[in-house]
């Protein structure tokens, strides 16, 4: 062992940005678009942790829509995953499934009511068995004297309607509309029963969702996380048949002969499918994980909020000093590095971004949030929500239940967990969070006079802390 040489680890706390010149006028011009792999584009470097109390569909669906990404974890069954994926990639429907009707009898004056009520500008014209017989459009009782009329005076009839099929792809139904300038595209089944509308304003809301994560079909970009033992292929191969864009292949110690197997054996089976995997601490790890087929590789370990493995086990990597080591490799081959656990503010985001990470991945900061699958706890009058780490006790436990109903008390008694079960503060909505969040990196992007994360990290020149400096940078007056 070379003593004289011990290398020395930093971790966020450690260290701060040092204010350069900047030509950035204002937040607002920073730029946080990533790339995480080719095809994998987000607009803001933020994704939800693949933990239990983290990222099932709603959290997924909700920061993507703020233009991050989410993993759906594993700790479920195959069918269950799958179906937290396929949720997340029918989100941002753009068929209205059941769209508002009236019948041919009504007046003009009980359609406008309807109209006028749900805040829409037609109404689909149906029977009884809601067989479609016309469209009402605003435009066609804008002048009408008699509002005692009834309403198949006035609709398009269904002969001169343009309809679609149920299953119509976007740029399909894109196609019809523009062509045909329509402002609704009914759907309706060989029977002429109505399955749903396409509204032109949907479909430009939709194709203007600008601050979106999106895939190409225009649908939220969703990652899905798998192990490296059991069922893991057959998970792999069904998370990728419904669509996930990318799968998350990791373990608390990530630079392993099975994790590289394994990401093979992925790979092998799935070579299109994008594969983050992880988690390692140091470059040798992080350069085995990318010649073994890695797309992105996670960098992490033990720095994060529920994670007790330095403590259990005397070993880990302070996390700066990891992103650190990794990101010349990273650089060097072209391969994103994700930064896992241990975020506590927007700076540290700053931080790690600064030292080379192209995202980064967060479990208790979001722990808190309407969106997480965590239960609420109240305490003392609060509201919190439940957060634990994934090797924890109750974790472990969890699933051991997976598989099976009774487990055997040997192998309750073998558990050495390396995690705690707790509980987070609630804090809201993942919008407000995001943007709190995102607000101060651009903030902080702009000290470093960048206006993008390539400039930040180029820019980036970090300053150690002493003591003293830590406190004056940190202690500070509670907030009312
Ligand atoms: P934060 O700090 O954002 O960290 O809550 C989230 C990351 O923590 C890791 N994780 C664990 N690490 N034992 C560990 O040593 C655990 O039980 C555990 N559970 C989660 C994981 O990398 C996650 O993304």
């Amino acid at each position: 062992m070379d003593i004289k040489n011990l290398k020395v680890g930093l971790s966020y706390n450690d260290v701060l940005l040092v204010p350069r010149r900047s030509r950035v006028e204002s937040r607002k011009a920073v730029h946080t678009e990533s790339m995480l792999a080719q095809g994998i584009n987000l607009k803001i470097p933020l994704i939800s942790a693949n933990m239990d109390t983290v990222t099932e569909a709603n959290m997924a669906i909700a920061i993507a829509r703020e233009g991050g990404l989410g993993i759906i974890h594993r700790f479920m069954g195959v069918a269950s995953e799958v179906a937290e994926v396929r949720k997340v990639k029918r989100a941002e429907a753009y068929i209205i499934d059941r769209p508002y009707s009236i019948g041919k009898d009504a007046t003009i004056s009980e359609a406008r009511e309807i109209m006028q009520s749900h805040g829409v500008s037609g109404l689909l014209v149906t029977d009884r068995t809601n067989k479609l017989l016309g469209i009402l459009s605003d435009r066609d009782i804008r002048f009408i004297g008699n509002e005692e009329e009834p309403v198949s005076k006035a609709m398009t009839p269904r002969t001169r309607l343009i309809t679609a099929s149920p299953g119509i792809a976007m740029d399909r139904a894109l196609k019809i509309m523009d062509s045909n300038r329509l402002e609704k595209l009914p759907i309706v089944d060989k029977g002429n029963v109505v399955k749903g509308l396409i509204t032109s304003k949907d479909l430009y809301r939709r194709m203007h969702s600008d601050k979106y994560a999106k895939d190409k079909k225009g649908r939220l970009l969703v990652g899905a996380s798998i192990g490296i033992k059991g069922d893991y292929i057959e998970r792999a191969e069904a998370l990728a048949d419904a669509e996930a864009d990318i799968l998350v292949l990791d373990v608390a110690h990530g630079h392993t002969d099975g994790v590289i197997k394994a990401i093979r054996e992925v790979k092998k089976s799935l070579p299109g499918m994008k594969l983050m995997a992880g988690n390692v601490a140091t470059a040798e790890g992080f350069e085995d994980l990318a010649a073994a087929g890695a797309d992105c590789v996670k960098v992490g370990i033990g720095p994060g909020a529920a994670c007790t493995t330095r403590r259990v086990t005397g070993a880990g990597m302070p996390q700066l000093t990891a992103i650190l080591d990794c990101s010349e490799a990273a650089r060097k081959l072209k391969i994103s590095l994700i930064a896992d656990g241990g975020i506590k503010n927007s700076g540290d985001i700053t931080k790690s971004l600064a030292a080379g990470a192209s995202a980064i991945m967060i479990g208790s900061l979001f722990a808190g949030t309407d969106e997480s699958p965590g239960y609420f706890i109240r305490r003392d009058g609060a509201k919190f929500k439940a957060y634990r780490g994934m090797a924890s006790f109750g974790a472990n436990i969890s699933r051991k239940k997976m598989d099976k109903i009774e487990i055997d008390p040997q192998e309750v008694f073998d558990i050495v967990p390396e995690g705690v079960e707790s509980s987070v503060p609630y804090i809201g909505s993942m919008k407000e969070v995001v943007y709190q969040l995102i607000g101060g990196v651009r903030s902080g992007m702009s000290y470093c006079g960048a206006s993008d994360l390539e400039e930040l990290r180029r820019n980036a020149k970090f300053i150690m802390l002493t003591e003293s400096a830590a406190k004056e940078s940190y202690e500070k007056l509670k907030q009312y």
